[in-house]
């Protein structure tokens, strides 16, 4: 394994093409494309590492996984009454089928459906009591205390934060916001603004695994459901793309992170901050196929 993950950083190193970085949020705009940093920690509590694994980097929506879990643990089902379940073949900030579908998001990883499971896991606390607790199961899924929000990051991120606004009084004109889109909006971008290494990103992925050494906080069903959301909807309109090149659940994230669940197995985290024309990170998924292969890990047997 770790031969496998150093190979996989050098050839990284090589890439003339790397993708490009996003810059609609200006503070991401400044990160070096030149990095790649890679880790698993494995069901049975190794952990390997290679490239820019100890750098920390913003989740961005990678911390849509962890509300989810969240929200789904405040209110269970009934989270299936304002955000549906299937892919939206659509880009991750994107307001069309909003319309359509009379303000229920097709899915909790497009911008539209996190806006809602942000709403419901704030539910009636203050977005510090709420982010606070997010960190919380962060370090305690990872066992890392050193995990903390990005504050220049989060406010470069809400002073552009125009599409994620109209999304939200969008939603809130169909009454499926309950909270002020100001107070949502301030929530999610904070939550975006979680800086990770790889190292702590696989080993807070843990808690997803099927594995009785990973630390237990979400039911095996539900662990179950969230990896199925994963494969069809972590990657927005390039969600076949990954399953098909890649075959493992994954959530991916604008500042180039990529978690990665091999059910069984083990949770892998890959983050290189240039990104392809989907908004996944180019390199790290170049990288998770290459892994793939490799290991022979994959849903598909
Ligand atoms: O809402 C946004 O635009 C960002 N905070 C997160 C988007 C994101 O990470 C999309 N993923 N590839």
């Amino acid at each position: 394994m770790q031969d496998l993950l150093e190979d996989i950083a050098a050839r990284a190193l090589g890439a003339e093409d790397r993708g490009k970085v996003a810059d609609y949020i200006p503070e991401l705009a400044k990160v070096d494309p030149n990095q790649l940093g890679i880790s698993v920690a494995t069901a049975d509590g190794e952990l390997f590492s290679a490239g820019n694994a100890q750098t920390p980097f913003s989740i961005q929506s990678i911390s849509k996984v962890f509300v989810l879990a969240l929200a789904l643990g405040q209110v269970g089902e009934a989270l299936w009454k304002r955000v549906g379940r299937e892919p939206s073949g659509q880009a991750f900030d994107s307001i069309l089928l909003l319309e359509r579908e009379k303000g229920i998001p097709r899915n909790p990883f497009i911008n539209a459906g996190a806006l809602v499971t942000t709403d419901t896991f704030l539910g009636s606390a203050s977005p510090r009591e709420a982010l606070g607790a997010l960190i919380r199961f962060i370090r305690a899924a990872s066992d890392q205390e050193d995990i903390h929000i990005n504050d220049a990051v989060a406010r470069s991120e809400l002073e552009t934060a125009h599409r994620n606004f109209a999304l939200a009084h969008y939603m809130r004109s169909y009454g499926n916001l309950q909270n002020s889109p100001d107070l949502v909006l301030g929530t999610y971008c904070h939550q975006c603004a979680i800086e990770m290494t790889c190292e702590q990103l696989a080993l807070a992925g843990r808690f997803l695994l099927d594995t009785s050494d990973a630390p237990s906080l979400v039911s095996p069903v539900r662990k179950r459901r969230i990896n199925a959301l994963m494969m069809t909807c972590g990657h927005y309109d390039g969600s076949g793309d990954f399953a098909f090149r890649v075959g493992l659940p994954g959530k991916s994230g604008v500042g180039g992170g990529i978690l990665v669940i091999a059910p069984g197995r083990g949770s892998v985290a890959v983050w290189s901050p240039g990104l392809n024309g989907y908004g996944n990170s180019k390199l790290g998924t170049e990288a998770m196929e290459v892994f793939a292969r490799k290991t022979g890990w994959s849903i598909f047997g």
